[in-house]
């Protein structure tokens, strides 16, 4: 395995084992939601900690972007890796198996490797551009899905926005009306890790973070899949905005939300830049 893919399986299992000595652990705090918040941004802090300690000591000119603030030498880094501890916090909080970390590397702008880790089933995706994309050692690609009729989509709910709300449920009650159904099971980076592995035929999803679907999307370019934003651009990482499915279905998916793009969806992320 590539040197640096090899480093980021290392740091995704570290932050996967340390989660996972929380799990129980959150259950017992449910009752008080103060400290249980605090509780599970402890859990994703350490994680990030432990993962940015890892590719740190190996790649020490290396810069980082963590959701959590680990943010190192952005502002002259060729190599950023880019980080989400745990992905489905709000999963995670309630005891619902579905979450994940996700850790890419990327090279002047361009994702390198992509890996995501499951502990709750100990699955591991990977990504290596031109390399492929693999569920433990088996290859993946996306489904040949080539019409709504029977096929399973994934997307997120604007939840941090209303404004994005009515043209997302137009959006979603023209897709839902003939696919086989629509899923929100509350992990970006999982939905994005099954599309390339053919759990789901397609996913959307209105504000990711470039964390949430750094290394998803290289799963899914490198299991034959395309990554577009509403526009059918390559503008993903900038406006969080993600459409993706193998290219027949992605081109029906782009026709039915097409007419619901509105302006509140069209804005740049802030992603705030780091302290200096
Ligand atoms: C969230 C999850 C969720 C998506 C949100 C993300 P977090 O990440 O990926 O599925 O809908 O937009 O913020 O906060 O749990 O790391
Ligand atoms: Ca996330
Ligand atoms: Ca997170």
């Amino acid at each position: 395995m590539d040197p640096m893919l090899n480093m980021a399986v290392r740091a995704a299992r570290a932050a996967g084992d340390l989660i996972m000595r929380y799990v129980d652990r959150v259950d017992s705090l449910k009752v008080t939601p103060k400290g249980r918040n605090d509780f599970v941004s402890e859990v994703d802090r350490q994680a990030e900690r432990e993962i940015v300690a890892i590719l740190h000591k190996a790649y020490p000119d290396h810069a980082f972007l963590g959701e959590e603030g680990g943010r190192q030498g952005l502002a002259r880094g060729d190599y950023v890796w880019v980080i989400d501890p745990l992905d489905g916090t709000t999963n995670f909080l309630h005891g619902f198996p579905q979450f994940a970390v996700s850790i890419a590397l990327l090279h002047k702008g361009r994702i390198e490797c992509g890996v995501i880790y499951d502990p709750m089933r100990q699955e591991l995706f990977t990504a290596k551009r031109g390399g492929g994309a693999t569920l433990e050692s088996r290859r993946l690609r996306v489904t040949r899905q080539n019409g709504f009729k029977g096929a399973l989509l994934g997307t997120g709910f604007p939840f941090k926005d209303q404004r994005q709300m009515d043209a997302y449920l137009a959006m979603f009650r023209d897709l839902a009306k003939d696919t086989a159904g629509i899923r929100r099971a509350g992990s970006a980076a999982l939905d994005l890790a099954y599309v390339a592995c053919g759990r789901l035929d397609g996913f959307w999803e209105i504000g990711l973070m470039p964390w949430d679907m750094a290394a998803g999307i290289l799963l899914i370019q490198e299991a034959g899949g395309i990554v577009t934003d509403f526009e059918k651009g390559d503008k993903f990482m900038e406006t969080g905005n993600v459409l993706t499915a193998n290219p027949r279905l992605h081109a029906l998916m782009y026709e039915t939300i097409a007419p619901h793009v509105t302006d509140a969806l069209r804005f740049k992320l802030p992603v705030a830049a780091e302290p200096e």
